[in-house]
């Protein structure tokens, strides 16, 4: 079914799989969606191949069946320290379309973003993006679109991603032999940016926080495109273990624990709330409070947020970044987690990220951590969309729904 669009968000704790469809006014909707725990990685890297495969399938499958739809081929998502990114330069003189006809065609736009693709980097690395921050047309800086200028001279700024070629492949791997093709493999950050961050944020300048379970991924964007994409190994899954650790319990019992009573906050808790922790080897229940596990949750996350802090501010002024600090992932849920990287960030424009509404079975992906794969299905069909020149409301869905797999073949076949 060529009209198809499938997300695949593998994720160190679950994977998550959205299938989705152009209806007949262009617009895309969720027709089914899949969520299953995942095993085979760790912080974001595929470590067993087989465990990876059985969650694909197992998230693929659920989908199909809610979506009552056959699925062959997928877009995923890469992120972790996989996943690293630079600002490039490109610089192209203006090809004469006529005597003294300097107009800048869309052409010259590709070639001088082929000319940014030139940089050097440690082998092992593929390119992922390459996304224009802005265009220089002789000597004139801050032009959004340059097209029907008139410019000798023409420069891009732009921000390139790029990714471990073998980690990708393994990916790649993974969804082969659970028996699916690869359309294409996306920066989950990027995706991500384009689901939960809005025009006027990406504008103003702003942080992205995708909170996993293994690891922390963060996308930096200003004057409307990333600036800088950076992950810490370091997630949901260690916060479990300190509280496991702490109170001499299970790690499935601290995940529990930490789901049902995890706050990372202190000054929201002004009731005392009891937590029964089950005794382990014939030991008896404890009783505690939830200051007490909170007490435990706290000091990680703050240090999470403080590295992410330290990060970003060795690359960027915080002050030049005016919009908000936007959570999302598995983490986003915790009470608390607004308020901490406000504190730490000194800011109160902090918010949780939820997926754009795409219709269809929206109670079940409207949660920060379905930002990814949603991301995934999003910015494909916006990529379709800007290929065939079609918006929601032209009439061109069939030409869109007739391309549709040959068109993400051509956006993303380079990268394999
Ligand atoms: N309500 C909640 N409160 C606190 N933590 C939560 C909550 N729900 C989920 N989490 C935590 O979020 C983490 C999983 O988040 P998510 O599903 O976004 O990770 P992932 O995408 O699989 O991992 P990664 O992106 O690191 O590869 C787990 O550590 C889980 O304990
Ligand atoms: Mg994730």
């Amino acid at each position: 079914m060529n009209e198809m669009i499938v997300g695949l968000d593998i994720g160190t704790s679950n994977v998550r799989a959205v299938i989705a469809e152009f209806d007949d006014e262009n617009v895309l909707q969720v027709l089914g969606v899949g969520e299953c725990s995942s095993t085979g990685l760790r912080s974001g890297v595929i470590v067993n191949i087989d465990a990876t495969m059985r969650s694909v399938t197992q998230a693929i499958e659920q989908a199909e069946m809610m979506a009552g739809r056959e699925v062959s081929a997928v877009v995923t998502g890469i992120g972790g320290n996989q996943v690293e990114s630079i600002n490039s330069k490109g610089i192209v003189g203006v090809t004469a379309k006529g005597k003294n006809n300097h107009e800048i065609k869309k052409e010259d736009v590709h070639r001088v973003i082929e000319a940014a693709r030139a940089i050097n980097f440690p082998t092992g690395k593929e390119i992922l993006h390459i996304i224009p921050q802005s265009y220089i047309v002789d000597g004139q800086t801050g032009i959004k679109d340059p097209i029907n200028m008139i410019g000798v001279r023409l420069e891009v700024e732009a921000h390139i991603m790029t990714a471990v070629s073998s980690s990708a492949m393994n990916f790649n791997k993974c969804i082969e032999r659970a028996g699916y093709s690869v359309q294409g493999i996306k920066s989950k950050t990027l995706a991500q940016s384009i689901s939960v961050v809005t025009q006027e944020e990406r504008e103003l300048g702003s942080i992205l926080i995708d909170l996993g379970g293994g690891s922390t991924d963060i996308l930096v964007l200003i004057g409307g495109a990333p600036i800088y994409a950076t992950s810490i190994p370091v997630g949901g899954i260690m916060v479990t273990t300190d509280i496991s650790k702490v109170r001499g319990i299970s790690i499935e019992t601290a995940e529990n624990i930490k789901l049902k009573y995890g706050c990372c906050f202190e000054e929201l808790l002004d009731e005392y709330e009891e937590v029964i922790i089950p005794g382990v080897g014939g030991r008896p229940p404890e009783v505690i409070s939830r200051n007490e596990i909170c007490q435990i949750i706290e000091p990680r996350m703050e240090e999470i947020f403080n590295m992410i802090r330290e990060k970003i501010a060795q690359q960027t002024k915080l002050k030049q970044l005016s919009g908000n600090i936007i959570l999302t992932g598995g983490g986003a849920l915790m009470e608390g987690a607004t308020e901490l990287a406000g504190k730490v960030f000194d800011t109160s424009c902090v918010r949780v990220g939820t997926p754009l509404n795409l219709g269809g079975q929206v109670d079940i992906y409207k949660k920060p951590t379905f930002a990814t794969v949603i991301g995934l299905v999003s910015s494909t069909a916006d990529d379709i969309k800007l290929k065939y020149g079609a918006t929601s409301n032209d009439n061109k869905h069939k030409k869109i729904k007739g391309n549709l797999k040959n068109s993400v073949i051509t956006f993303f076949k380079e990268f394999f």
